[in-house]
């Protein structure tokens, strides 16, 4: 048995879903601790393609209990419909499989709205965000009027009280300074009490139940969502998302105790991408970037915007495995590199001439930040298909190697392709 936390380190879209998906097969649950739909985990499962957002990407494998802690922001709508494709799509009971935490706030159509009307009226200085209601669902939270799903098991005038008070100041904020028409009670509401009807016996008081997958001996697999860089405290804000991505929120967000974990790990992608706005010292306004967008089919799974591209930035790294505590690292998309005459990484940041080795918290900082490049030499074979780490060609193993020496710790799996065969395991951590 243990317990597995697998956390983004780079600013999302490293492959986590892949991984997820992959190391289900050992584990009984699997958590998503925080974020919403704003997530977008592509996996593909003997050719055929699922784009999850909101249920844990362990939700493929039958018979997995997958939990949605009180850190996610939960959009309703969202979730009927990912229930409704997935049972389609595998012909199963997806609810069943399916554990919601009472204490998780809902996004409602009023939270949209407002994300939606605050990145309009930020113009050239938007976020970015993916329009989906989480920051300001974030907000409502903190702000103490949110409402959360186990409001939904409440007497309707309880609910309808809860709500009245947040619209109140939602229809304020779109009315008078966004000069937006309001959000109906009555609309919300209905919504509200037709998606209660179904999701109802899935909202559980989620530290108890995990209290009891320990106490049973399951293995857990908590999954981050976004990445490291996009962390609320710590990545590149303003240009983060609202909640926090780090592994130690793995425990806070779905109540258990930090004692229960035994792996930490972070997926890195072979190179670096970024979506929305934000300083990024790494990117590439080349050829190369071209490469690395096309070969890694780097378009947003929630938004179809297209990533930002560059190389690797150690910097970057080295900052994640310090945050995030990590044990091993998870490096996916190395195929995409196939081809490359020369690999670059960034070893450092050149700050008004002089070298740093550190990420600034500074937004300015970071954006006159130049990377300091390091190079390697490429290899041409196509790598998708090789199963065995050995059999890798000797520049891709340096490239690991290399990456492995300079964080100090060891890539616990290489990932050569988007389906769950192309896939090198070299240590397991549900198998000690
Ligand atoms: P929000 O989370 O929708 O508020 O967006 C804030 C920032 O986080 C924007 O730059 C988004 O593009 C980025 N973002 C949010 N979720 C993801 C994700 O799953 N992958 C990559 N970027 C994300």
């Amino acid at each position: 048995m243990a317990n597995v936390v697998l956390i983004g380190t780079q600013w999302g879209d490293e492959g986590k879903g892949k991984i997820v998906d992959l190391l289900t097969e050992w584990a009984e649950v699997v958590v998503r601790f925080q974020g919403g739909n704003n997530a977008g985990h592509t996996l593909v499962i003997e050719g055929q393609r699922y784009a999850l957002h909101l249920i844990p990407s362990g939700i493929m494998r039958p018979g997995k209990t997958c939990v949605i802690g009180s850190g996610v922001v939960v959009d309703l709508k969202i979730l009927l419909e990912e229930i409704e494709i997935l049972k389609a799509q595998s012909g199963r009971d997806i609810l069943s499989q399916l554990v919601l935490s009472d204490e998780a706030h809902l996004i409602l159509e009023s939270h949209r709205r407002l994300d939606q009307a605050r990145e309009r009226q930020r113009g050239e200085a938007k976020i970015g965000t993916t329009g989906r209601g989480i920051g300001p669902a974030y907000e409502s939270k903190m702000a103490r009027w949110g409402l959360r799903l186990g409001d939904l098991l409440a007497p309707q005038e309880v609910l309808r009280g809860r709500l009245e008070v947040l619209l109140e100041q939602h229809n304020l904020l779109l009315e008078k300074i966004y000069g937006e028409e309001p959000v109906s009670l009555e609309l919300v509401l209905d919504e509200l009490k037709e998606a209660a009807a179904i999701v109802r016996p899935a909202i559980k008081k989620v530290p108890y139940a995990m209290a009891n997958y320990l106490e049973k001996g399951e293995s857990i697999l908590f999954e981050g969502a976004q990445g490291t860089l996009l962390d609320i405290d710590h990545g590149t804000y303003p240009f983060v998302t609202s909640s926090s991505t780090m592994a130690a929120n793995a425990c806070a967000s779905s109540g258990v105790g930090v004692t229960s974990i035994n792996e930490v790990i972070g997926v890195v992608k072979a190179y670096t991408t970024r979506v929305g706005s934000g300083p990024f010292p790494v990117e590439l306004d080349d050829q190369v970037g071209e490469h690395l967008s096309v070969c890694g089919g780097e378009v947003g799974t929630t938004t179809g915007r297209l990533r930002r591209c560059g190389w690797l930035d150690m910097v970057a790294l080295r900052y994640a495995v310090l945050l995030n505590g990590l044990d091993s690292i998870a490096l996916t998309k190395l195929d995409v590199l196939s081809g490359l005459k020369t690999i670059k990484v960034c070893e450092a940041y050149r700050l008004r001439g002089e070298v740093i080795d550190y990420f600034p918290s500074s937004i300015e900082d970071l954006a006159e930040c130049e990377p300091v490049l390091v190079e390697f030499e490429g290899w041409s074979e196509d790598i998708s298909g090789i199963l065995d780490y050995e059999m890798l060609p000797e520049n891709a193993k340096k490239y690991v190697s290399y990456i492995e020496e300079k964080i100090g710790i060891k890539a616990m799996l290489v990932s050569v392709g988007p389906d769950r065969e192309q896939t090198m395991i070299r240590h397991n951590p549900f198998l000690i």
